[in-house]
């Protein structure tokens, strides 16, 4: 049995920003290699800043941690502030998780990342 911190079981049990933003900025699936499962992050911007942010999960209850801490951390955050998160701090913040499960919590900062560059791609094209 793989052991979880009380946060991280809070944050799978309870997920913050779970679901769907209707008329999104941007948003962006990505899968992760390492186990082929998938996650969704949707992004709404104002001024270069994250305003709003949710996300689907079709991952572990690892990934649905990390992804639910990940868009605590990063609402209110400008583009760029975001980009630099790692998953590494979201591990610290949650108090751990177990090494196996690392990929877990790069696959919510991939998808991040991912959207974010969908974002200024989108900006591009205007
Ligand atoms: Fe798919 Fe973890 S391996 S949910
Ligand atoms: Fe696939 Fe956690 S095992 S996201």
């Amino acid at each position: 049995m793989l052991k979880y911190t009380e946060l991280v079981l809070d944050h799978f049990k309870n997920p913050r920003n779970l679901g769907k933003i209707e008329n999104a900025d941007a948003e962006a699936t990505e899968g992760s290699i390492a186990c082929g499962d998938m996650m969704t992050v949707y992004l709404k911007v104002e001024d270069d800043r994250i305003t709003d942010i949710k996300f689907e999960s079709y991952g572990c209850a690892a990934n649905i941690a990390t992804a639910s801490m990940m868009t605590e951390v990063v609402k209110g955050l400008t583009l760029e502030e975001a980009k630099k998160l790692n998953w590494k701090e979201i591990v610290e913040r949650l108090g751990g998780l177990p090494q196996v499960k690392y990929h877990c919590s790069n696959l919510a900062v991939d998808t991040l990342r991912k959207a974010i560059k969908e974002y200024e791609e989108s900006l591009a094209r205007k």
